[in-house]
């Protein structure tokens, strides 16, 4: 059971709030300056969409930042109030939902997707597991969905304990986080149901050390 590491992700990113929108628009993280933002923007605006749901949203950088470019149907979802707030306050236009993917059920948004994506918002285990298969119920025919997360190659899947290292000293309680090899996740999909179309490594320019993955999935149309 992991009910109680599954619990302590929220409550960080509750108490880590502020801390996070400062250090996202203040643009304070290195790997998404360099590396990440860039690939996870670039995939999605090579899809073919009209609607998208950011699921994690946090502050709702992503979802300001292609709507710039592609105004269209936005949704964030987020489990910390605090952020959600954040991210309707500096965006009137689409709509932020508090809510946690535990809380997330068939009924809750009452419409589908053509797009969802998860930019470095899966931390969990079982509530991933289930988040994955409660969303492609969120997807219209055809949809897309787009994971970025940290690639780990080879080391072992399991609980790891957090850290905070590298961000500023307001940051407080790491939260743990479910480490998933890349083997993991393809099995993750599978147990999802969900197929994998291709994924993309993205390395940092200096170091040429791969910073992240990102993931494009669609839902199994075969058994
Ligand atoms: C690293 S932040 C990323 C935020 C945003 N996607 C971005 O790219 O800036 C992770 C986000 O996932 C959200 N999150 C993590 N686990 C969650 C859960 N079980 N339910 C809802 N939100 C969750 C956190 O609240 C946090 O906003």
């Amino acid at each position: 059971m992991t009910v109680k590491e599954e619990q302590a992700i929220l409550k960080s990113w509750d108490t880590n709030a502020k801390a996070w929108t400062q250090a996202v628009r203040n643009q304070e993280i290195e790997s998404r300056n360099q590396v990440t933002n860039q690939a996870i923007v670039e995939a999605i605006l090579a899809q073919d969409f009209q609607s998208m749901l950011d699921v994690g949203c946090g502050e709702g950088w992503l979802i300001r930042e292609i709507a710039n470019t592609r105004p269209g149907d936005y949704m964030g979802i987020d489990g910390s109030e605090d952020l959600i707030r954040l991210a309707q306050e500096l965006d009137q236009e689409h709509s932020y939902l508090n809510l946690t993917y535990q809380a997330l059920n068939i009924g809750s948004l009452q419409r589908k997707f053509d797009l969802i994506v998860c930019n470095f918002s899966l931390f969990g285990n079982e509530s991933v597991d289930d988040l994955l298969l409660k969303l492609k119920g969120l997807l219209n025919e055809n949809g897309r969905i787009l994971i970025q997360t940290l690639y780990v190659e080879d080391e072992q899947t399991g609980w790891q304990a957090g850290s905070w290292q590298g961000f500023s000293k307001q940051f407080t309680d790491p939260a743990p986080w479910y480490k998933r090899n890349h083997q993991a996740w393809i099995n993750t999909f599978k147990y999802a149901n969900l197929l994998l179309l291709r994924h993309q490594i993205n390395s940092h320019p200096d170091t040429r050390k791969p910073c992240s993955v990102i993931f494009h999935l669609t839902t199994q149309t075969q058994e």
